[in-house]
């Protein structure tokens, strides 16, 4: 009789414990990761997969910020539809760059991380590997700005200068790699790198579950192959819109001719949108070609002006890469291919503030602001 009383005690308290335990598990699991729908299988594997997002999220939550969403009455009424900006102006670095760096600094629990970049994920590959205890050594082009060079010293990036020319860039990359033994971590096409910015997705479509579009500015395709994978698999009817300036439209005409076109016409492409020069690549471009629903592009005018929005209606210093995504929001292809009345809301991201700030005022802020050189 005792040992029964005893055993049910026992029993009593083990599913008590067993209930606090699973209690811990779900709230401790950032919301980040919690969808009201199941995933629903994608035509194919791709390297990355909502699971993949999805634990990226969770893995990199300690290290980058759960970014807010602003909204704009003026711009709404510009667009004709609500528009919900996911303000990666306001990230670690100040841009999504983290998100994907620290991923594959996570993911690689290697010593020493070497990349190229001149822009945003050389800092975001610095504050990663710093974050980690790694070292980063990372290659930028001899031309890069001192700003750029000193952001990344910042962090405890260490510079190596090469030649500014994409060959030169993967040449002493690869060189640097063989000398330090290091791991490297491309910008875009770097599988880790992926599943980190398709944890923008993740935040944002937790908040707004019920958003119709997506517009994600494009260069290399890291972004939006990463919130592509993980938007579709939750929801197959958002439209998943990438945004290109047309001077450097890769991914535009990669689409139209439904193969991965891997150059620019131009081989020294101008844009002020300098985040955006890079090109798709064979993880990103499959993802590109089944899954974003189309490519828009906009001139260096619409891209100035947009900038100049933001600046001024929202208070928000963006860089003209994410101008390029609020110029898609309002061209009329835009409204032309996915109308407001069927895409009444949109999810548009404000994906970095990196930008000098004395000179781009005398752009964005000027009277008319004139189209970049
Ligand atoms: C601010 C900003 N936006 C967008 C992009 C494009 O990202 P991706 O190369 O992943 O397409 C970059 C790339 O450097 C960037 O720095």
């Amino acid at each position: 009789m005792m040992d029964r009383g005893l055993y049910a005690l026992a029993s009593a308290v083990t599913l008590g414990m067993v209930a606090a335990a699973v209690r811990l598990v779900v709230r401790k699991t950032p919301r980040i990761c919690r969808q009201r729908r199941p995933p629903t299988p994608l035509p194919k594997d791709y390297g990355v997969s909502a699971m993949k997002v999805a634990n990226a999220a969770q893995r990199i939550a300690p290290f980058v910020h759960r970014t807010p969403i602003h909204t704009c009455r003026a711009l709404d009424e510009m667009c004709g539809r609500h528009a919900f900006f996911k303000c990666e102006v306001l990230q670690r670095t100040g841009s999504f760059k983290i998100r994907g760096a620290t991923n594959a600094a996570l993911v690689a629990g290697a010593e020493t991380l070497v990349t190229h970049s001149s822009g945003n994920h050389a800092q975001a590959l610095a504050l990663a590997a710093r974050s980690v205890g790694a070292k980063a050594h990372i290659v930028m082009p001899r031309t890069a700005p001192a700003v750029k060079k000193a952001a990344v010293a910042g962090y405890g990036g260490l510079i190596e200068l090469c030649e500014p020319t994409n060959e030169a860039r993967a040449a002493a990359a690869a060189a640097l790699c063989e000398r330090v033994g290091g791991h490297f971590v491309h910008p875009s096409n770097d599988l880790d790198v992926i599943a980190g910015q398709g944890t923008v997705a993740c935040e944002l479509l937790a908040d707004l579950p019920d958003l119709d579009a997506l517009v994600v500015p494009v260069g290399g395709g890291g972004l939006v192959s990463g919130m592509a994978v993980y938007a579709k698999s939750f929801n197959p009817r958002i439209a998943v819109v990438g945004a290109e300036p047309k001077r450097v439209d890769d991914a535009a005409r990669s689409k139209a001719a439904g193969r991965l076109i891997d150059c620019h016409d131009d081989p020294a492409p101008s844009t002020i949108a300098d985040g955006l020069k890079t090109l798709l690549d064979s993880n990103t471009w499959p993802v590109v070609r089944d899954l974003v629903d189309e490519i828009i592009t906009v001139d260096e005018a619409d891209i100035a002006q947009a900038t100049h929005l933001v600046w001024t209606r929202m208070k928000l210093c963006i860089e003209p890469s994410a101008g390029v995504g609020v110029a898609v929001l309002l061209s009329d292809a835009f409204k032309r291919h996915f109308p407001p009345d069927k895409y009444p809301r949109v999810g548009v991201i404000l994906c970095g503030g990196n930008t000098d700030l004395e000179k781009a005022a005398k752009t964005f802020l000027a009277p008319t602001p004139p189209p970049a050189g």
